[in-house]
């Protein structure tokens, strides 16, 4: 994509508050006075993530991948450039961090129905991101995979998290039984030097294997090589991403609320959270950003939901994402956002022009309720109902807001990943809290080692078995 200054600005992604104001909202709104008022913390918030950026040990590191992955870049492209020639499936085994970003990217800029397209327009293979270990999934992707014609990607940056684990034992027995060379069936993407990723790949005699930096947490890392090799693979245009990642951030620079997008997505949050919205409804309408959803809800989740504040203070803080999707779930959840508690924000993401238009052919003419469609296009359809709902929120009373996205593309999508990490660490700072760590997740881990018998848990299995449910209660 060759990207002048026009073009980019013509590609700028826009938040429309207005729906979130006194002006619309009545006194359910943020006034003037109140946003007035956050200012200064949201400056706060800027320099802080500003005056951090790229810091390794405060894993800010996501800051920079726009910038500093040339060399990166190049191999990704060589490697997808044979994995596309060599293999007929292509197989992410990630999980959280390590899977949600290649789901998403696909599902955004791929066709809807990619893997049932012939091969010729294909052109590279089929895809999957396995991230659950359900045994049935497990065989039924097997079912539907030649696994002596797949590259497995196996994405973790510890190589310590179980489920990616079982299935990379799961497909190297498979592998080896099928008489191939495990090494030439897996890439993997991992951390630098510790891991029992490194340690595997030495042992098969040198895996080829791309590096998770060390300051970059899994669900900030889709810009990295987790997200940029399947994406590669799938013959998405990765330097327009990080050209769409670069141009958000130089949008961000400035702490000017009304200019920074990022900055006023999370100012406006925060002042809905303190305000008991703890709910945050993402409503793509698009399918393609169907799971562009999963993957902010797991970025807004994991680095929002804490206990304890930087400066030690007992704190139980987080907004709960939801997943939504318009125009299909008008007709099952958006009654309840409308009339039901007042306890949500409903961020709309709004294409301006799909790839597609679809006119509807006039028909029906003697029947007034289906003939006023005809003449129209799906893409007017969409736009209006779309429109219709922010409206009826709005009258609604509920707090709403819209980012328009003037179209789906690379470019786009790495403005949207971007602005919605910088949105993620501002609200982190205005809430005082560790945005990138993940203790709640950690502890489930380390309670499954504890249950499977990995050595050095053995008190945890204990504290477990005696936590084990009491009959009385199960009926
Ligand atoms: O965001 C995160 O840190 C987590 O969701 C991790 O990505 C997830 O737990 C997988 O960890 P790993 O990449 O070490 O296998």
């Amino acid at each position: 994509m060759k990207l002048t200054d026009e073009i980019r600005k013509s590609l700028r992604i826009r938040v429309d508050y207005t729906n979130m104001t006194d002006k619309y909202l009545g006194e359910k709104g943020i006034s003037q006075k109140t946003l007035e008022e956050h200012k200064k913390l949201a400056k706060s918030a800027h320099a802080y993530v500003s005056g951090n950026r790229g810091r390794d040990e405060l894993f800010m590191g996501w800051t920079e991948l726009p910038y500093n992955q040339d060399e990166i870049v190049a191999d990704i492209l060589e490697t997808a450039k044979f994995i596309r020639r060599k293999f007929e499936y292509f197989v992410v085994l990630g999980i959280g961090g390590s899977a949600l970003g290649p789901s998403m990217a696909f599902s955004a800029l791929c066709h809807l129905h990619y893997n049932d397209l012939p091969r010729l327009k294909r052109r590279g293979p089929k895809f999957y991101v396995e991230d659950n270990v359900d045994p049935v999934r497990m065989k039924e992707l097997l079912d539907v995979i030649d696994i002596k014609k797949t590259c497995f990607n196996v994405i973790s940056k510890s190589g310590a998290t179980s489920e990616t684990m079982t299935q990379y034992l799961i497909i190297a027995d498979l592998l080896e039984k099928a008489g191939e060379n495990v090494k030439d069936h897996v890439v993997f993407t991992t951390d630098a030097s510790r891991g029992n990723l490194v340690k595997i790949s030495k042992e098969l005699g040198g895996v080829k294997s791309f590096v998770l930096g060390d300051g970059v947490g899994g669900r900030f890392s889709e810009l990295s090589p987790v997200g940029l090799l399947p994406a590669a693979v799938l013959g998405i245009d990765i330097k327009a991403m990080l050209k769409g990642a670069a141009y958000m951030d130089k949008l961000c620079k400035t702490p000017d609320l009304k200019k920074n997008p990022a900055l006023l997505s999370a100012t406006l949050q925060y002042i809905a959270m303190k305000d008991g919205k703890n709910i945050g409804v993402m409503m793509p309408y698009s399918d393609n950003l169907r799971y562009l959803s999963d993957w902010y809800a797991q970025l807004w989740a994991e680095s929002l939901g804490k206990n304890v504040t930087l400066s030690g203070e007992s704190c139980n803080v987080g907004q709960t994402p939801v997943k939504a999707l318009g125009v299909t779930d008008q007709h099952s959840q958006v009654q309840l956002y409308t009339e039901g508690p007042f306890d949500k924000v409903v961020t709309f993401l709004s294409v301006e022009s799909y790839k597609e238009k679809s006119p509807i052919p006039h028909g029906c003419e003697s029947i007034p309720d289906v003939s006023f469609l005809g003449g129209h296009t799906m893409e007017e359809l969409i736009q209006a109902e779309n429109r219709a709902t922010a409206f009826a929120l709005t009258k609604a009373g509920r707090m709403n807001y819209t980012i328009l996205i003037p179209e789906i593309n690379a470019f786009t999508l790495g403005e949207l990943l971007y602005c919605f990490e910088l949105q993620t660490a501002y609200a982190g700072a205005m809430l005082n809290i560790d945005t990138f760590n993940q203790p709640g997740v950690e502890a489930g881990k380390k309670a499954t080692f504890a249950l499977l018998g990995k050595p050095g848990y053995e008190g945890q299995k204990k504290a477990l078995d005696g936590a084990a449910p009491d009959p009385e209660y199960i009926v």
